[in-house]
């Protein structure tokens, strides 16, 4: 049973597929805390609708991003977290975070890496009008969307698709994907 904490910044899809996953039975995991940058985020409802703990916090009441990192480490150590699983969470993780964690951190970006790095990569790939797009799982490096990649899946683009029926599908398959991967991380 592995410890696990979802950073997260806002609608928290990603967390709910998770946390019905372990539910479900399908993820030997426990989600120790929930770590949110904007206070308004919908995914600290869902946490409470799941009785999960969540620390949310706003990175412009502290001095530095070391600051706020060292606050989340702290909150990390003392609840045993053994993993961090990054779900939509929009900020680039600082050094504190990388070498305590370090292999022990994993993102899921809807492009297929390393193409459509960064913020609306659904919308960027839309507007290139390439014919595939998809879904990566990558270990976390000090970078945007780099890191070691785990998993790809492709999601074609229909001649059909809006921006909107894209996102969907890819958001399908990220909810599909990101429990299935983690449990088979979790057995090795
Ligand atoms: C997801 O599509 C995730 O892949 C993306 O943010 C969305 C969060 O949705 N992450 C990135 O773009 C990382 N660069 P959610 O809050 O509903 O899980």
């Amino acid at each position: 049973m592995k410890k696990i904490a979802v950073f997260a910044s806002g609608n928290g899809s990603n967390f709910q597929s998770v946390i019905d996953a372990i539910k479900a039975g399908k993820l030997a995991a426990e989600i120790g805390l929930v770590v949110c940058d904007k206070e308004e985020a919908f995914v600290l409802e869902r946490a409470k609708a799941e009785q999960v703990e969540a620390f949310s916090f706003s990175p412009k009441n502290y001095p530095s991003k070391e600051a706020f990192e060292m606050e989340i480490l702290e909150k990390l150590r003392e609840r045993d977290i053994e993993f961090i699983v990054l779900a939509g969470y929009m900020r680039l993780i600082g050094p504190t975070l990388l070498q305590a964690y370090s292999h022990r951190m994993v993102n899921i970006h809807p492009s297929l890496l390393p193409a459509f790095p960064g913020k609306d990569a659904i919308g960027q790939a839309f507007q290139a009008r390439v014919k595939l797009t998809g879904v990566t799982i990558h270990y976390v490096d000090e970078g945007m969307d780099t890191g070691p990649i785990i998993a790809q899946r492709a999601v074609p683009v229909l001649d059909d698709d809006t921006r909107e029926t894209l996102q969907t599908r890819i958001q399908e398959t990220e909810h599909e994907m990101y429990p299935a991967v983690l449990a088979e991380l979790f057995q090795k």
